[in-house]
């Protein structure tokens, strides 16, 4: 893709206000593209036997969502921060006509999420490793996805970090391109400073309708089944949950 920064080593930094031709805020990544850590043994064995069918690097290669599935005609949800993959291999299951695709940055996560679907026989899963707004940039064709997933996404709680933060107007504008009409965003967080940094974004994606929490009618599986890991803390800490809801217009 044109437009993009190039630093050696790093993988690829689009410059979306010129891609997009917007003035809007996109998060900027910093070194987090480049966390890294240690798999065990088994994890690396079983990573390397089934990540050429079940993964995929970043990459400018649109996916064949039908041909990667081995099956025509479902809804696709992407997932973006999976981390370690609870609540994707917990829900999977009760959605199993549905595909999900689990994007992150960290290998040990998807290792995880990997060690599950290979133990469980999750066939409904498939990963992406790398940054999921370029990954949404570069690998998925604009209105070709059901839904959008977005849980407990990293806080960066320091106000020179807030730059960092997923959600921003630049991204929600981006996740609205990549669904269908119909289709589902699903943000959650536990971090009461950044669910007041999203109250004040609810509404400022014009192709997003807001609808609230709960949406009883809401077309894909809402219920998280699990509390994660992040979620765990968060109520050990009594923070409360806030979840969000839009339909793409
Ligand atoms: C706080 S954790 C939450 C993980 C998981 N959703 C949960 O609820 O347990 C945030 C995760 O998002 C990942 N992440 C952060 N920025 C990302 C990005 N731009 N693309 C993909 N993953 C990202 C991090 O590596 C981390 O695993």
């Amino acid at each position: 893709m044109d437009n993009t920064e190039t630093t050696s080593g790093r993988p690829p930094q689009t410059d979306f206000n010129t891609v997009f031709n917007n003035d809007l805020d996109y998060p900027r990544l910093g070194n987090v593209t480049f966390r890294r850590g240690t798999l065990t043994e088994n994890q690396e064995a079983l990573f390397t036997e089934n990540w050429p069918v079940l993964g995929k690097d970043l990459s400018d290669e649109i996916i064949d969502i039908d041909s990667w599935f081995g099956r025509s005609g479902h809804k696709t949800i992407v997932e973006i921060g999976s981390g370690t993959g609870t609540s994707t291999a917990a829900m999977a299951p009760l959605e199993a006509d549905t595909n999900v695709i689990a994007v992150e940055l960290y290998k040990p996560g998807l290792a995880k999420l990997m060690g599950q679907v290979v133990r469980n026989d999750l066939d409904n899963i498939r990963m992406v490793r790398g940054d999921g707004v370029e990954v949404l940039v570069r690998m998925f064709e604009p209105e070709s996805l059901d839904g959008l997933r977005v849980f407990f996404p990293d806080p960066w709680p320091k106000a020179r970090h807030n730059k960092r933060r997923i959600i921003q107007s630049g991204t929600l504008n981006l996740f609205a391109s990549r669904l269908k009409k119909g289709g589902v965003l699903h943000v959650a967080t536990d971090h009461a400073d950044y669910a007041e940094w999203i109250n004040e974004l609810i509404h400022v994606e014009p192709t997003l309708e807001y609808k609230g929490w709960p949406w009883e009618s809401c077309p894909q599986l809402t219920n998280r089944q699990v509390i994660t890991k992040f979620e765990g803390k968060g109520l050990d800490k009594d923070h409360v949950i806030t979840e969000y809801l839009w339909e793409k217009k």
